[in-house]
């Protein structure tokens, strides 16, 4: 099958890499003919786990190129993914103005039967806009607009691809559910379920999905903070509570709270959407704000540990929004590191995938080039993005460049046990109950040589 991608940003490029892997062939459109240079070269724009082997597959074998030119993959596609960004506007709305551009693009270039979907999140009824406007400018041409929502984790974003946990078809022409299910069929052959609906319910999976997920994850976070004021452990309780099938494990880690290019924007998108429609979400706007506080309040918790923040240092371990991206949007270490630096602390700053783009973001951050150079004369180490490496830090080695002896774990990734061994004030996210619980009842671990929970 013939496949043109509209933008090749972070939902784009994954998409069109992974349908032209399938065996399409797959043009994507980008208006930037710098970044359509490098991706023809066969170098990824973002960093993303697997995508330049699975770029340059694409490339050797014929099956994926890049262009500036819409019209002509357009004219050549039996199927137009729409994947540009939606942004929130100034009041929270999405803003739908690359959408509309890309449709008038896609509508001036139709050739015989094509279906345009949407990759991008949109809100509800953009596909009737989208549909309008291709009527309009073009009542000759034969088009369906179909919704086909994305569901990539970043940094897990092609393996969500090539099995995701169902492909959601949201259509009103019976021929184009039949032509995504084609274009889906080495997947749903696999094994993916696949859920045809209306336009309209498809693009609401998308936002209700988000939605439930960022409810779920401020939730936890509550839940983590009562752990550690009532002396349970979070990480049993977030088991417990995840293994009820109703509820299912994911999104249960306590954190600094969501960011990212998604929850964010797609939470209050939805939450407008809802007010506009006259049916207010107000679970949703209580995770919003319940996110927002814990953002801000990061900063607090720091003071809080050190006696206040005036020429304090602090070693930054962390400002991606979460691990195996280099994503930096709205990602809450950033948040905390120009807190800490309102606060006239200095922050010395690390991570694995960041530092080019904070640096230009926040250049007050001093940028260090591993952790244990972060942690050179810092009175604290917060650890507030969950990299594998800072996982097995060298906590004697920490100890001894910091001035200070304190360590804050926003996501909850050292030993306890371990930390405090080697002398540190270790803070985590609820799980206090866990070290008197395993010094009253393991004998071994009170010793410091390690053992299994009780
Ligand atoms: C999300 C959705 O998961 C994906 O389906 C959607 O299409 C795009 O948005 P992404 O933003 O890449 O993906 O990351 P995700 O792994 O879902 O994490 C989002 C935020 O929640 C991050 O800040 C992460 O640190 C946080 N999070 C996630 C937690 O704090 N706890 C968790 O248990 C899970």
């Amino acid at each position: 099958m013939n496949v043109a991608v509209i933008g090749t940003g972070y939902v784009g490029l994954v998409t069109g890499a992974c349908l032209a892997e399938m065996g399409h062939v797959v043009t994507c459109v980008d208006k930037d003919a710098d970044k359509v240079k490098r991706l023809s070269r066969g170098e990824p724009t973002i960093f993303e786990t697997g995508l330049e082997s699975c770029l340059s597959a694409g490339l050797s074998q014929g099956r994926l190129s890049f262009t500036t030119d819409t019209a002509s993959a357009v004219a050549a596609a039996d199927l137009v993914f729409i994947a540009v960004g939606t942004p929130p506007g100034p009041d929270g709305h999405a803003d739908l103005s690359q959408v509309i551009t890309a449709a008038r693009e896609i509508a001036g270039a139709l050739r015989g039967f094509t279906v345009v979907v949407t990759k991008s999140t949109v809100p509800v009824g953009t596909g009737d806009s989208i549909e309008a406007l291709i009527r309009a400018s073009r009542p000759d041409a034969d088009v369906a607009v179909a919704s086909n929502p994305e569901f990539l984790r970043e940094g897990a974003a092609l393996s969500d691809c090539r099995r995701p946990d169902r492909i959601v078809l949201g259509a009103e022409d019976a021929r184009a559910h039949a032509l995504l299910k084609d274009l889906y069929d080495p997947l749903i052959r696999g094994g993916a379920p696949v859920l045809f609906t209306s336009r309209r319910s498809a693009e609401l999976i998308k936002y209700a999905a988000n939605g439930f997920l960022a409810v779920k994850i401020a939730f936890i976070n509550e839940i983590a903070d009562l752990c550690q004021a009532l002396g349970a452990d979070i990480d049993a309780v977030a088991t417990g509570v995840g293994m009820d099938g109703r509820i299912g494990p994911g999104c249960l880690r306590p954190g600094p709270g969501y960011g990212g290019s998604c929850f964010p924007k797609d939470t209050l998108a939805l939450a407008h959407s809802a007010e506009a429609a006259g049916r207010p979400l107000k679970v949703v706007r209580a995770a919003m704000q319940a996110n927002a506080a814990r953002k801000s309040a990061l900063a607090k918790r720091v003071a809080a540990e050190l006696g206040g923040l005036q020429d304090r240092v602090v070693a930054l371990l962390g400002l991606t929004f979460k691990a195996h991206t280099d994503d930096l949007r709205d990602s809450p270490a950033l948040d905390l590191a120009r807190a800490l630096v309102d606060a006239h602390a200095v922050v010395r700053a690390h991570d694995p995938q960041g530092m080019d783009q904070a640096a230009i973001m926040a250049p007050e951050l001093e940028m260090c080039a591993d952790p244990h150079a972060a942690a050179w004369g810092a009175d604290a180490l917060v650890i507030v993005t969950e990299w594998p490496q800072f996982a097995d830090l060298d906590l004697g080695r920490l100890k001894r460049a910091m001035r200070g002896a304190t360590i804050i774990d926003l996501r909850n990734l050292l030993d306890p046990a371990a930390a405090r061994a080697h002398g540190f004030t270790y803070v985590d996210l609820g799980r206090g109950g866990r070290e008197s619980r395993t010094c009253d009842a393991s004998p071994a671990r009170a010793e410091g040589q390690g053992g299994a929970l009780p």
